[in-house]
């Protein structure tokens, strides 16, 4: 069911992970999959065109779309979502920022990294400090440090920006785990924006718990959610916000339309055939990414033995650690040596050395030539 592109396909698809590479190139480094199109979303987007669907999208919460997710996280996350909760917004970081704007105190912005880099600057747009709690890249597991979550808060942070799952620690956090955050949160009166982009890409082993659906979160926090990063539509401008209490969300619809009105209508009906009729490819798609990931690891110990790679309980956004090979800037070596287009730590974290970020969506053969071609380049 899931069809991998030819080198041909993948560049006239995705024209900014491949279209922007190099001839000689292997990209891995922006967030796509290098797959067709889910097919009952491409139907979908197909009927849409010929039906002249190319106007502004219908400006409501619920509506078919939050029926559409309401179910969708029902089947897959066991959650109660209220459809009249589901807010459209342009994408998933844009409603970041929004919900940053619009419902946060002024103070700084948490924000765990290494982190999603488009991201790092969200705080600052909002006329806000963004203040880092991260990860010690030797840690055995990757998890929110909930003593130094409390001081940020204590000197003055109002919002945490979590990941969850998180790109690119690959983490789940787990019931516990969100509950431990929530404490916190709720002892400082701070807000919560849990970006759950990736829930969908959980892979076999952990399981999604949105911070919505932990007791006591209703009035601090907010999900910001959309199918694209698991079904490959980005570029067609759909998420959604996701409130559990009904003052939070007139607080976001209630402001002038300037501020959240450019989501398209392809992207809603992009977003509502992948939530009712995506499951099928979606389980196709998560058993692919097992698959590679398992090869992965299987490669990485033929080829790459002193790379610590961090489990990936999801996402196919593998986070490396090749700091024993020597190198601190890893990703422009293996770009320049072996033409694998990989992400730096350092775009993560800034100053952070010897890591990359590897997506693994993509074929088997590509993947080998990439592990290959890495060692190769590590070696040199
Ligand atoms: C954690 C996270 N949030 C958001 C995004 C981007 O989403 P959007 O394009 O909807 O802003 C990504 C992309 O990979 C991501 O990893």
């Amino acid at each position: 069911m899931i069809r991998d592109f030819t080198d041909d396909e993948a560049r006239r698809a995705l024209v900014l992970k491949w279209g922007m590479a190099a001839a000689d190139e292997i990209p891995a480094w922006v967030a796509e999959m290098d797959y067709a199109l889910a097919p009952p979303v491409a139907e979908a987007l197909a009927d849409a065109v010929a039906l002249g669907m190319t106007g502004y999208p219908p400006f409501e919460t619920g509506g078919e779309l939050g029926k559409a997710y309401a179910g969708f996280a029902a089947r897959h996350y066991d959650q109660d979502v209220d459809p009249g909760q589901v807010l459209p917004v342009v994408d998933v970081t844009a409603g970041v920022r929004f919900a940053l704007d619009v419902l946060s105190d002024e103070g700084p912005m948490v924000m765990p990294g290494p982190a999603y880099s488009p991201q790092l600057e969200v705080a600052q747009v909002t006329g806000r400090e963004r203040v880092d709690l991260l990860l010690d890249p030797d840690a055995d597991r990757a998890e929110i440090d909930l003593d130094h979550l409390d001081r940020l808060f204590a000197d003055g942070a109002r919002t945490l920006l979590l990941t969850q799952p998180h790109n690119p620690w690959g983490r789940v956090f787990t019931r516990a785990e969100l509950e431990g955050i929530r404490d916190v949160v709720v002892r400082h009166g701070a807000r919560v924006i849990s970006d759950e982009i990736h829930a969908p890409l959980v892979l076999p082993g952990a399981e999604h718990v949105s911070y919505l659906a932990i007791d006591g979160t209703a009035d601090h926090a907010v999900a910001v959610v959309a199918s694209s990063k698991a079904f490959n539509t980005a570029g067609l401008r759909c998420a959604q916000i996701i409130t559990t209490d009904p003052a939070t969300r007139d607080r976001l619809v209630n402001v002038p339309m300037v501020r959240n009105d450019s989501w398209s209508t392809l992207g809603v009906v992009a977003a509502v055939a992948a939530y009712n009729h995506g499951d099928p490819w979606l389980a196709a798609l998560v058993q692919r990414l097992d698959e590679q990931r398992s090869l992965l690891a299987s490669l990485l110990a033929e080829h790459l033995p002193q790379a610590r790679m961090r489990p990936l309980e999801a996402t196919y956004l593998v986070w490396l650690d090749l700091r024993a090979y020597g190198h601190d800037e890893a990703a422009q070596l293996i770009r320049d040596r072996g033409r694998v287009w990989l992400f730096d730590g350092s775009d993560y974290q800034a100053g952070l050395a010897g890591h990359v970020r590897l997506n693994i969506a993509t074929s088997p053969e590509r993947l080998t030539e990439i592990v290959h071609r890495m060692a190769a380049a590590l070696a040199s």
